[in-house]
């Protein structure tokens, strides 16, 4: 049987020499592949107790939004700037070359909600820590960062050691 880093292709030197691109569309464009990926991650949030599922554009939104549906649970959209109607909560973060902004509408959160942060990759953590701060400006709580791979080696978990992180696959490498 077909384990889950199976259907991840590895692209050597994309988008740039040096660099494994790790795609998870040979995980979406398989239903097996898919089944897999969606059961795994909702396996690490057996017996957690939690309020909402935010995922982070574009790839946070195609794992999360399964996980809500078949837990009933709310689905919140972290959306890059300038993107979602209402009051937003901003967050800038630093890329390797500039930075970007995430945004999450005001009324997302309840204070005090548990929230499960997804999203397809942990490489630096700059993402995800960025919309862990989203979550907590609200008064949100994150018990829970869930991701489908972790590149070992670029020190996400070190730098977010404050908070509970699952991926399903770990590549020790950058
Ligand atoms: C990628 C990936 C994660 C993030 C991981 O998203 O999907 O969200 O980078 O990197 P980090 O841990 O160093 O922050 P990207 O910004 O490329 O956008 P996309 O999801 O819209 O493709
Ligand atoms: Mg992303």
């Amino acid at each position: 049987m077909k384990k889950l880093e199976d259907y991840v292709i590895s692209i050597p030197d994309f988008p740039k020499p040096g660099i494994i691109f790790r795609d998870i569309t040979g995980i979406l464009e398989d239903a097996d592949g898919l089944k897999l990926a969606i059961d795994s991650l909702q396996k690490e949030l057996e017996g957690l107790d939690f309020d909402v599922i935010a995922g982070t554009e574009s790839r946070g939104f195609i794992f999360g939004m399964p996980l809500a549906y078949n837990l009933h649970k709310p689905f919140v959209p972290i959306r890059k700037k300038g993107k979602l109607p209402r009051e937003v909560v901003r967050q800038s973060y630093d890329l390797e070359y500039g930075s970007a902004t995430i945004e999450m509408h005001k009324d997302a959160l309840k204070p005090g909600q548990k929230v499960v942060l997804v999203d397809d990759l942990i490489a630096t953590g700059g993402t995800i820590e960025a919309a862990a701060k989203l979550v907590e400006q609200l008064g949100g709580e994150v018990v829970k960062m869930l991701f489908v791979m972790e590149l070992a080696g670029l020190k996400g978990r070190e730098r977010l050691s404050r908070y509970d992180i699952s991926s399903a696959i770990v590549y020790e490498g950058k």
